[in-house]
């Protein structure tokens, strides 16, 4: 079933085909292992129902600043990284561009080898806001077309350029959102050729199940919150029932969080310090986060860690040569704990969010 597609610096990715739409975590953890060859990295891939493939691995890129990104998204192709997430959010779409240009003008990757995913970000959340800042997404990736367009949140703020708009009391301005109209414009955009996939991100199951009843182009992706600690099970199968891809953000926990909670006084739990974790990172020979990395794309779901440092992006993207068995997916199934670390509300930035009619927790 597989093969091998040569590649850059020595690096090839063994190229995983998968017969259903959304594989079953049998489908997923059957890796062809055979291929594994010295120097190069495997590769796992999801379809969507017309054929094209999402690498399990991407790379996040949220709070990553300017300086380090463009270094990062460098690294990250040269390692052998194909499906990159970015948001207009982040604020470093533009560097992030520069990149993608200087590899696909130089050769060193065509534009059907990457995998780019983007987002209708919240100052935008309405029919009539979006057609503007995915043209704007496009010009600073300097992309022609979107593999992945999701709508970020689904909640909503006044449009903006700068800063979200605040109350005198410091909540945050909310503005009202007809997932429905945002949607169907959405479809539009997608009949254009500008995205070729749509999706959501943060909607709990009601929300999404609205899409579900109210679109012709059905949402084909979710990316949420999802590690060890929230493994969100209910919401993966109702995903999987619906041909929905799961994207799990902040897999392996994030400091970034832990900056952005400092002084609220909540504490969010090292993942990579689970002791659990630790064992089967010892026995397998490999590194707490390629355990938690490998757990989440043998549940069947990709994942977007983010990194900036070399030694990091090169094991998150590795973790394709060796196999969790039952008892290792037991234990680590059993540490789902419910902690949500991405609660919107908690960050100064959206503060009093969750009085919005559609605040999904
Ligand atoms: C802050 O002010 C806004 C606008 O006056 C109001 O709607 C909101 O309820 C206030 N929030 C709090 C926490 O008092």
């Amino acid at each position: 079933m597989g093969f091998l597609i040569p590649f850059v610096f020595l690096v090839s990715l063994a190229h995983l085909s998968v017969s259903s739409t959304i594989p079953s975590t049998t489908d997923v953890s059957s890796s062809s292992l055979s291929e594994s060859a010295t120097n190069s990295i495997k590769m796992q891939y999801l379809e969507f129902a017309n054929g094209d493939k999402i690498p399990m691995i991407g790379l996040g890129t949220w709070r990553a600043p300017d300086e380090e990104v463009e270094a990062a998204i460098n690294l990250a192709l040269e390692i052998g990284y194909r499906h990159f997430d970015c948001a207009p959010v982040y604020m470093n779409e533009k560097v992030i561009g520069n990149v993608f240009k200087k590899w696909i003008d130089s050769g060193k990757v065509k534009r059907s080898d990457l995998f780019i995913v983007t987002k209708l970000p919240p100052f935008a959340n309405r029919a009539e806001d979006a057609e503007k800042v995915l043209k704007k997404s496009l010009a600073d990736l300097q992309l022609d077309y979107l593999d992945l367009y999701l709508i970020h949140v689904p909640f909503a703020v006044p449009y903006v350029e700068g800063p979200f708009q605040t109350h005198e009391n410091g909540s945050i301005v909310q503005s009202p959102t007809d997932h429905i109209k945002t949607w169907k414009e959405l479809e539009r955009l997608k009949t254009e050729g500008l995205i070729k996939h749509l999706g959501v991100s943060n909607f709990n199951e009601r929300q999404i199940q609205r899409l579900l009843d109210n679109s012709d182009v059905k949402p084909e992706a979710l990316q949420v919150e999802l590690h060890v600690y929230f493994q969100q099970k209910p919401l993966v199968k109702f995903c999987k029932d619906n041909n929905i891809i799961v994207t799990a953000y902040s897999p392996l926990g994030s400091r970034g969080i832990n900056k952005l909670l400092e002084g609220s006084g909540i504490e969010v739990p090292d993942l990579l310090e689970n002791p659990v974790v630790k064992t089967v990172a010892e026995k397998h020979g490999k590194s707490p986060a390629q355990v938690l990395l490998r757990y989440i794309t043998q549940m069947g779901v990709t994942t977007i860690p983010k990194s900036t440092n070399e030694n990091r992006l090169k094991a998150n993207i590795d973790i394709f040569g060796f196999e969790l068995d039952g008892c290792d997916m037991k234990s680590l199934s059993d540490q789902d704990a419910g902690i949500r670390l991405v609660e919107f509300r908690n960050f100064d930035f959206f503060k009093g969010i969750e009085t919005h009619p559609e605040y999904p927790f």
